[in-house]
């Protein structure tokens, strides 16, 4: 499939309709995803970026149809993860002098990932190619979300294609941002911010400020997954600010696991005291062993502050938890406030080790947790209704 963004501009990628894990088993990609690669023609021909390895032989297939590989004469790899360079073998079987222009990162990644010595050039931050008329400029973009990243703008007709950064995992026919229904288009957009771009925040801010000094005009960005920007295509540029400023809203997550209820019931009732508190705070329950992980992190992001509860059990948590703690350990969330909760039978060391997790995590924990031994009674879940009252008047 061939799709024209502007005269000499094409789309060239696969849509994966059926994607619904991606990075092995660490994202969850409800709506499929896209590999985003571009063919961009002048007197000379770019293709920036191809797709991921088990589309190689189709992709380059149809590529072929579309062109003569010959007529290639720049491969431009703006990231070496495998979604994005995952046809690079099989295409460079076909065309193996043709320069493949990157980072000196990404020489390291790509030799790393294929064992190939394929002819590299390596490029810097506003250095151009000419493709004719019209120009291509690269722009370092290190750790976004990787030290190879790189994004490449073309001249006159002012398009970014940015790689990673804007993107969303969203399979549709519809290839535009303004044709695709806006409420899943920024779910996506923010569950991949989230999930992918949090720790990065601060070299998030940095680049965008970069490239808006350029003073650039931008038509589009075309990201490497998802669909396109071409409607204000600024306004993703935009959000990425506002998320990456320490991102929330005024919203309160209760993430939990629960093994006879117990935890559950803490949970509700934590929520009951934080809603008689403030009524006009978002509080959302995730439990978080029947959630996707993923969209629970998404939730984070939003919450202002946290509250994470799991029964004692082995002296230590549930895994669920301990798995969600890990996750948001690298992600490196700032200014959120939290605190544990959970029942215990005999020893109780869950408390202790939800708070330990959460600091190290990076979370400003306001209290020392709540806990109630056995079953809660009515007392136990009073006093639950009581500190999610304190814990709501600390956020
Ligand atoms: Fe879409 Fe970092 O790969």
């Amino acid at each position: 499939m061939k799709f024209e963004i502007v005269p000499n501009v094409y789309w060239i990628g696969k849509i994966d309709w059926e994607l619904r894990r991606f990075h092995g088993e660490e994202y969850s990609t409800h709506r499929g995803s896209s590999y985003n690669s571009y063919l961009v023609g002048d007197e000379k021909i770019a293709l920036i970026d191809t797709v991921w390895m088990p589309f190689a032989k189709e992709f380059v297939a149809n590529l072929a149809k579309e062109i003569d590989l010959n007529k290639i004469d720049y491969v431009i790899a703006n990231h070496a993860e495998m979604d994005h360079s995952g046809a690079l073998p099989e295409l460079m079987r076909h065309i193996p002098d043709k320069p493949v222009y990157c980072t000196a990162n990404a020489v390291k990644s790509l030799k790393g990932h294929y064992h190939q010595n394929w002819n590299f050039q390596v490029v810097k931050t506003g250095e151009k190619l000419s493709l004719g008329k019209k120009e291509l400029v690269f722009v370092e973009a290190m750790m976004l979300h990787w030290p190879d990243s790189m994004m490449t703008y073309l001249t006159d007709d002012a398009i970014l294609f940015s790689n990673d950064a804007f993107g969303q995992h969203i399979a549709s026919e519809h290839m535009y941002n303004d044709l695709v229904v806006q409420s899943e288009l920024f779910e996506e957009a923010t569950k991949y911010y989230a999930n992918i771009l949090t720790p990065f925040s601060l070299l998030v801010t940095k680049k965008i400020n970069e490239v808006i000094a350029l003073n650039l005009p931008v038509n589009a960005i075309c990201p490497s997954h998802g669909v396109m920007w071409r409607d204000n295509p600024l306004q993703i540029a935009e959000q990425y600010l506002k998320w990456a400023a320490d991102y929330q809203e005024n919203q309160i997550t209760l993430i939990y696991d629960t093994m006879w209820n117990g935890t559950r019931m803490l949970a509700e009732n934590i929520a009951r005291g934080i809603k008689k508190k403030d009524d006009k705070v978002t509080v959302k329950l995730c439990n978080i062993a029947r959630s996707d992980i993923n969209d629970v992190v998404t939730e984070i992001f939003k919450s202002k502050a946290i509250l994470v509860g799991s029964p004692t059990i082995n002296k230590g948590i549930l895994n669920a938890t301990a798995a969600l703690l890990e996750m948001i350990t690298g992600l490196k969330f700032k200014s959120k406030k939290a605190a544990a909760f959970g029942c215990f039978g005999w020893s109780g060391e869950s408390i202790k080790i939800l708070t330990d997790h959460l600091t190290k995590a990076g979370f400003e924990v306001v209290s020392d947790g709540f806990k109630a031994m056995w079953q809660p009674d009515d007392e136990a879940l009073a006093q639950a209704c009581e500190f999610g009252m304190d814990f709501a008047g600390k956020t």
